[in-house]
């Protein structure tokens, strides 16, 4: 590693697993202080020894208020500001149109748009110029997939935001950008996908295989400062060309 992230502090939600765990890895890997979060304490107690480098977890849901200042306030005392919030977290599960409860909907807007957008509003105090957002969206969001319009609308969301808030956020020269995954092999998607589906997947991908987790963590790395310091407000496809053809 080459220590891209030195004396950068950045914070992960949705770390213990996953796409977040990968980037938390690489960031702590390139020298930064980072913090994750997730809603199992012992899920991050795992992913804190995985991890090592000084990485720190604050148990929390995203879709929580009191949670989010709570995890924001440790941030502030024990690292005083963000350089690079990385919000990941989200939920999904499958509802097909016709059949879609409100449940199903209140909780996917819930992780999704109303986590996302308190996660990053609610970091903005502990960010200085030139600190970055990154969310992640997926290929869903420009994509129709059977069963998956709700989630799919939620991360439409994600990327709209994006481009309304680097206009809000001019004057304090913050970037926000999206990351999206095509598939990408995490707990999440095991529970979702059997792997005859995920080889049809790969198979349908132009580089011929999932994200293993190291290329969007990789991307997380790039959206990162300094190396992308004149990029915001795009939606960076992740995806093995899967959703461009
Ligand atoms: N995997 C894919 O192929 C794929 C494709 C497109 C987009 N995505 C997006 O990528 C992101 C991560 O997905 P993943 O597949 O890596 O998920 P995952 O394997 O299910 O891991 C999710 C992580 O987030 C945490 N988490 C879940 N809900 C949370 C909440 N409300 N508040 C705080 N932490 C929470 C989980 O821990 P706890 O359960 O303990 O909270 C876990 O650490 C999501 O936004 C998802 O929509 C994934």
């Amino acid at each position: 590693m080459s220590n891209k992230l030195n004396g950068k502090v950045a914070v992960v939600t949705g770390a213990s697993a996953g796409i977040g765990l990968a980037a938390a890895k690489r960031y702590a890997a390139e020298g930064a202080q980072v913090f994750i979060t997730g809603r199992r304490q012992s899920e991050l107690d795992k992913a804190v020894a995985e991890i090592g480098n000084g990485v720190i977890a604050l148990q929390g849901d995203v879709a929580n208020m009191d949670d989010l200042d709570r995890i924001y306030s440790a941030v502030k005392a024990q690292a005083g500001r963000i350089d690079v919030l990385f919000a990941n977290a989200g939920f999904y599960e499958l509802g097909k149109f016709g059949d879609i409860s409100a449940e199903h909907f209140d909780k996917t807007f819930n992780v999704n748009v109303r986590g996302l957008l308190f996660t990053v509003q609610k970091a903005l105090p502990l960010m200085p110029d030139g600190a970055a957002v990154i969310m992640t969206g997926p290929i869903a969001s420009i994509k129709g997939f059977e069963a998956f319009s709700v989630y799919n609308a939620s991360k439409a969301a994600v990327r709209s935001f994006a481009r309304s808030w680097i206009v809000d956020l001019k004057p304090r020269n913050i970037r926000i950008n999206v990351l999206s995954p095509g598939h990408t092999q995490t707990p999440g998607l095991d529970g979702l996908l059997n792997d005859d589906i995920k080889a049809m997947l790969a198979a349908g991908t132009p580089l011929n295989r999932i994200d293993t987790g190291d290329d969007m963590a990789n991307a997380a790395l790039f959206l990162a400062p300094p190396e992308s310091s004149f990029i915001s407000g795009i939606d960076l496809f992740v995806d093995g060309g899967y959703a461009q053809i």
